[in-house]
């Protein structure tokens, strides 16, 4: 795993600019991408850069990590409606070439998404956050490396985590469909972003930890492609050698 420490600005610029350099060497390949908090600043730089003409979207085809159960499509807390929100509606992205497990159809996303995604040539760059448990994607501690797209119960501290985005903790869904560890990591190059204090103890167990599954982030090590960006508050207890 590479380590870079930056200011979150140079953050977003710099996962920005890997994007843009695939998109332009290669118009139609294919995204991984995350929601939440962690990369609204890397889509606000893609979509400054669509807008100077720096890169076209039109070929690029998009795989997201995860989704609620029970969300409709256009349910506002759902991560379609995150998706088209943050990025899709304002860059020239075809929306046939978008793809978020669907939270209502469950079965249909079960059966056929990571099919899916290799018969489109499979990732070539994966985007992912880090939850403050080590979960990628919603891998929950305790996931199977060898795990496919499945539904999963939320843990406690993830739902309290994005109970952020919700108006009570009560509506917060319990389960979520998501790519699996195996998903993730068949994905040619990845990269994990981390910003604020909050993120610190995930980011010293990546590094610091042994590969587990009670640790799910741990299994980037073995990746032979894999870039972490963190922020000075994310990297607080990293020592100055992994530094
Ligand atoms: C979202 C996802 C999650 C988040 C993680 C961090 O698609 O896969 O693993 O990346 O929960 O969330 P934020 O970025 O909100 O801190």
């Amino acid at each position: 795993m590479k380590l870079f420490v930056l200011k979150e600005k140079d953050i977003n610029e710099k996962v920005a600019n890997e994007i843009v350099s695939l998109v332009n060497e290669k118009p139609s390949c294919v995204l991984g991408l995350a929601t939440g908090s962690t990369p609204l600043g890397v889509y606000k730089a893609l979509i400054q850069k669509y807008a100077n003409n720096e890169v076209s979207f039109k070929n690029v085809h998009t795989y997201n990590l995860d989704e609620y159960v029970g969300l409709s499509l256009n349910d506002k807390q759902s991560y379609h409606y995150y998706m088209k929100k943050v990025l899709f509606d304002h860059i020239d992205i075809d929306l046939n070439n978008t793809h978020v497990p669907n939270g209502v159809d469950v079965d249909k996303s079960l059966k056929g998404y990571d099919e899916e995604i290799k018969n489109a040539g499979g990732i070539d760059l994966q985007i992912l956050g880090i939850g403050s448990n080590g979960h990628i994607a919603f891998n929950e501690p305790g996931t199977s490396f060898s795990s496919l797209t499945h539904i999963v119960n939320l843990n406690k501290s993830t739902i309290e985590d994005n109970s952020r985005f919700f108006t009570s903790i009560d509506e917060v869904p319990k389960q979520a469909i998501t790519m699996g560890i195996s998903s993730i990591m068949n994905a040619k190059k990845i990269i994990l972003i981390a910003l604020g204090e909050h993120k610190a103890e995930a980011i010293k167990r990546l590094f610091q930890d042994s590969i587990r599954e009670d640790f799910p982030a741990s299994i980037l090590k073995t990746h032979p492609n894999v870039e972490i960006y963190c922020d000075a508050l994310a990297a607080k207890y990293l020592k100055q050698e992994v530094k």
